[in-house]
């Protein structure tokens, strides 16, 4: 048999290759309910403004219907020969209403169609990821106002570099992926338009009311050139440039994470929960969820590029190179969803070492800094004086092996002789974040402030 949609003009049946290159219902399927409703917006436009009769439009509603009902209780039989979803969908509704089946195509195009499907599943997703996202920021929240002030080094360079509190690092965090939920909301502005009505790319004669399904599928408004509406993916690249830099963000969590609960770090424990072990070597406790979480990255970053690259050479409107935006977007979203899940459950699954981060705060020297800000304060020296006496202390200490603080005063007194007792006051780390109280600095207090300032936000 030849294709039912387009037969008229064929008379062979495709090759079996191009069948299996030009199918997308294996992927594809899983925008039914959008597809269902898009056609439901539709046919009660049509209705409405006289274009096909209340019967009809009657039928086509209940028998798509029952088409969902089918294809969620998992009886439905996709076919390879008929494309895609919106073929699959009608072929069936045609086989449970007879001919005014033919009659919901009015109007509209696949082309059409596919662009509203996938508007309705990114805007969809879009929703779902942010929750995800405020849950992880709620989680990370948590753990800072619980360690607000447990001292751990900070790092510049991956090299110790000033004490910082584990709290105000998780709220750092908090901050990123607050930014990434707002780029989603924003990339939702422009994925929330409907291009419904703009038919294969050049509207329609038909007199239809596209206000209308903007309102009954929730789109902001209608696109105002059909060529743009058909044609666009920008919604879609947008879409996924906010999930790589968030999947990049959570992919540098993982490699603190991956760090910290190293035998070198041992900043954190994750659980059984969320380890595994080793085959071979039973000391193993390894971070495959962080690892994953890094590894993952790689593939939502290489669906932007995809889909950029995919788009670049099209002229407008409709090509069917387009097809090739589903797999990446999908693969993408359903994988950064995954990563977050996981990220939060590493989050509330982890215990910092409270001993072992403080241990090492106090171990390279992290105060240097404190100590340089007390010869400008106290005894008036330039800083990049400040910075040069400091540097001989530093050298000091390290050839006795012993911190900053460990150092006699005389020993101080050797490379600067005005230096007093007062200087001990700020060479502990203790000192040194509680000094830091300058807005968005480590201090304690403004890491419980600022985390009991997202948690009231978050709710
Ligand atoms: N499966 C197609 C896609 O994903 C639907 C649109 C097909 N349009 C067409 N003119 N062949 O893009």
């Amino acid at each position: 048999m030849t294709n039912r949609m387009w037969g008229g003009r064929f008379a062979e049946t495709p090759s079996e290759i191009m069948e299996e290159v030009n199918s997308s219902i294996d992927f594809d399927k899983r925008l039914f309910a959008q597809d269902i409703a898009g056609s439901q917006a539709h046919c009660q436009m049509l209705a409405a403004k006289g274009i096909i009769s209340a019967d009809d439009a009657a039928e086509i509603i209940r028998g798509l219907d029952q088409v969902q009902s089918e294809i969620e209780a998992g009886t439905f039989t996709f076919s390879r020969s008929l494309e895609d979803i919106h073929m699959n969908v009608e072929a069936r509704l045609a086989e449970i209403i007879g001919p005014a089946a033919g009659r919901l195509h009015t109007a509209r195009s696949r082309n059409d169609q596919v662009a509203t499907d996938i508007r309705l599943y990114v805007r969809d997703t879009i929703d779902h990821l942010d929750h995800q996202l405020a849950d992880l920021q709620k989680a990370l929240a948590i753990k800072a106002k619980e360690h607000s002030d447990a001292i751990m080094p900070g790092f510049t360079h991956l090299q110790t570099a000033q004490p910082v509190t584990f709290g105000h690092h998780c709220l750092a965090y908090v901050e990123m992926f607050g930014r990434d939920r707002e780029r989603f909301a924003d990339a939702r502005k422009r994925v929330n338009q409907n291009p419904l009505g703009a038919a294969a790319l050049a509207g329609t004669s038909f007199p239809i009311d596209r206000e209308m399904t903007s309102q009954a599928l929730g789109f902001d408004s209608p696109m105002r050139n059909s060529l743009d509406a058909v044609s666009a993916r920008d919604f879609a690249i947008e879409t996924l440039s906010a999930a790589a830099i968030s999947a990049m963000h959570l992919s540098r969590l993982s490699e603190e994470l991956v760090l910290w609960t190293s035998a070198q770090f041992r900043f954190v424990s994750l659980s059984d929960r969320f380890t595994t072990g080793s085959s071979i070597m039973p000391q193993k406790r390894n971070p495959d969820a962080a690892e994953l979480v890094r590894g993952k990255a790689g593939r939502v970053i290489g669906a932007l590029v995809s889909l950029l690259v995919m788009m670049k050479g099209l002229p407008l409107a409709y090509g069917k190179d387009m097809q090739e935006d589903k797999e990446p977007l999908f693969d993408a979203l359903d994988t950064l969803s995954l990563c977050v899940a996981a990220m939060t459950g590493m989050i509330n699954d982890l215990t910092p070492n409270l001993a072992e981060m403080r241990a090492a705060a106090d171990a390279g020297f992290a105060t240097a800094t404190d100590l340089a800000d007390w010869l400008v304060r106290v005894l008036g020296l330039p800083f990049r004086q400040a910075h040069h006496v400091t540097g001989a202390l530093v050298a000091k200490a390290e050839a006795r092996n012993v911190g900053l603080h460990e150092l006699a005063l005389a020993e101080m007194q050797e490379v600067e002789p005005r230096i007093t007792d007062d200087v001990y006051s700020v060479l502990t780390v203790d000192s040194s974040v509680r000094s830091r109280k300058s807005l968005g600095g480590t201090a304690p207090d403004n890491v419980l402030a600022e985390a009991e300032r997202w948690l009231k936000q978050l709710g």
